[in-house]
């Protein structure tokens, strides 16, 4: 039977009893870092696999909602040779300890921004995953929260680590295809159907009272969850924050653009799946940028969810197009690029993997880089998390209400549209406890 709110609370009570007497325990002596991972699903698990087999991190605590989960983390660790870390449902527990130097967060979409603030407050430095926020709202508050409490905060976009994808964007910057006026990123491949379901009770051992946490209230239905929480409006942003919003990211970056979109347009929706997913599984997006020191800009985004083949050689990936040539790119492959006429100039094999990111970001911890300056940010400082995120909830939001909207970027603001500009941000479930403040 699934827990009741009450045996939620009871049972959070007894873990911060059990927790005050192994914190101690938490700092080491040796230099290692100590860092917890909240949300050990998927992604989580491949962060922690990836952080057990280091030398220069400790992982003192894991957190998930899901019991199994979260006795499977546990137990990657302890086969790793790592002391038994803290395990709780109860991401509160973790913030507080006050050895605790770092915090993975690999949950869904609509606790990312509200954990990431609680962790800054909290002291401690941020790997969050990507799309950094639920909402544009979020976002700027997990920026304001990481410069506020000078801490290091970087979003899961990890190809801006990755050797193959940094070479790209310097040709690009040294002018290897001339000016680069339009950059395209596309996200095709084929997902299945979530089908349809009707509320009922969770599964034993999942606290679906934290899954949910701050956002307003849901019941629990069979296809909500795991990873499909991502085509649903409450906790997350659909398939463009998902697997497009790393091609987003890519795209941005190439184009050498440094502020939001002040238009942005696009249509889309369900073409080919008749199920609860209420996100498009076709998205055509295009948004472009006030050319205030050179020309306007443009980024164009498709997505085809239904696609069993892949796109000018890539599943998902960018094409940037220059005046003097063209650059396209895979996260799984590499690059090529090209000149007049189509001429092969030069080309790079490689892929993407999430090691350098993480090296990035303890380091960065480790030399102090925690004032903001913006010569010493991570690779995906959260300031350029917000930004791809930005695209990817503008984007949204016009193909939902299929007009175009004008963005201000300085105030974060859609003019002239209430409806729109009310879909910045989001509605939260009363009086709890991670609702960041100021939303
Ligand atoms: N960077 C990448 O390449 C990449 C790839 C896949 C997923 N992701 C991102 O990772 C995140 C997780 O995605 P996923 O596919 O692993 O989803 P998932 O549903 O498999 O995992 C999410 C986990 O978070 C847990 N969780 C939910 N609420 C929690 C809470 N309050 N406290 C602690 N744990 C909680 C869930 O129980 C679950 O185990 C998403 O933001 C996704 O976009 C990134």
């Amino acid at each position: 039977m699934a827990a009741t709110r009450r045996d939620v609370i009871k049972g959070t009570a007894v873990a911060a009893a059990a927790f005050a007497t192994q914190v101690a325990g938490a700092a080491d002596g040796d230099g290692r870092l100590a860092v917890a991972l909240i949300g050990c699903g998927g992604m989580g698990r491949g962060h922690l696999e990836r952080l057990v087999k280091r030398s220069d991190v400790r992982v003192t605590h894991v957190c998930d909602v899901d019991d199994a989960r979260l006795a499977a983390a546990r137990k990657i660790v302890a086969d790793a040779g790592m002391p038994d870390p803290h395990a709780t449902a109860d991401m509160r527990e973790v913030l507080s300890d006050q050895g605790l130097q770092a915090v993975w967060i690999a949950t869904p979409d609509h606790w990312h921004g509200p954990a990431a603030i609680l962790a800054a407050e909290a002291g401690k430095h941020v790997y969050v995953e990507k799309p950094c926020a639920h909402n544009v709202r979020e976002g700027r508050l997990m920026i304001e929260a990481a410069r506020r409490n000078k801490v290091v905060m970087q979003v899961g976009t990890q190809s801006r680590s990755a050797p193959v994808i940094r070479s790209a964007i310097e040709r690009l910057r040294a002018g290897a295809i001339g000016e680069v006026l339009v950059a395209k990123a596309w996200n095709s491949q084929r997902r299945g159907s979530i089908g349809h379901a009707l509320p009922g009770d969770p599964p034993a051992g999942l606290h679906y009272d934290h899954w949910v946490g701050p956002a307003a209230w849901q019941p629990y239905q069979q296809n909500l969850l795991p990873g499909v929480w991502r085509f649903w409006r409450n906790f997350g942003c659909g398939d463009i924050g998902n697997d497009g919003v790393h091609e987003i990211d890519i795209a941005r970056w190439g184009l050498g653009v440094t502020t939001h979109p002040d238009t942005v347009a696009g249509l889309g929706g369900k073409y080919a799946v008749d199920d609860d997913q209420q996100f498009p599984d076709t998205q055509y997006c295009v948004a472009e940028w006030p050319g205030a020191d050179g020309p306007r800009k443009q980024l164009v985004f498709e997505q085809r969810d239904w696609s069993p083949y892949v796109q000018e050689g890539h599943e998902n990936g960018n094409a940037f197009y220059g005046t003097k040539g063209m650059l396209v790119l895979g996260k799984r492959s590499g690059w090529q690029l090209y000149g007049e006429r189509n001429k092969l100039i030069e080309q790079e094999q490689g892929n993407v993997d999430i090691g350098p990111h993480h090296d990035d970001f303890l380091a960065c911890i480790r030399r102090g880089a925690t004032a903001g300056d913006p010569g010493d940010r991570p690779h995906a400082d959260i300031e350029e998390g917000h930004r791809s995120a930005v695209f990817v909830h503008l984007a949204n939001i016009a193909c939902c209400l299929r007009r175009t909207v004008t963005f201000d970027s300085t105030r974060e603001r859609i003019g002239g549209d209430a409806e729109a500009d009310g879909m910045l941000r989001r509605a939260y479930r009363e009086e709890h406890w991670a609702v960041p403040r100021g939303v």
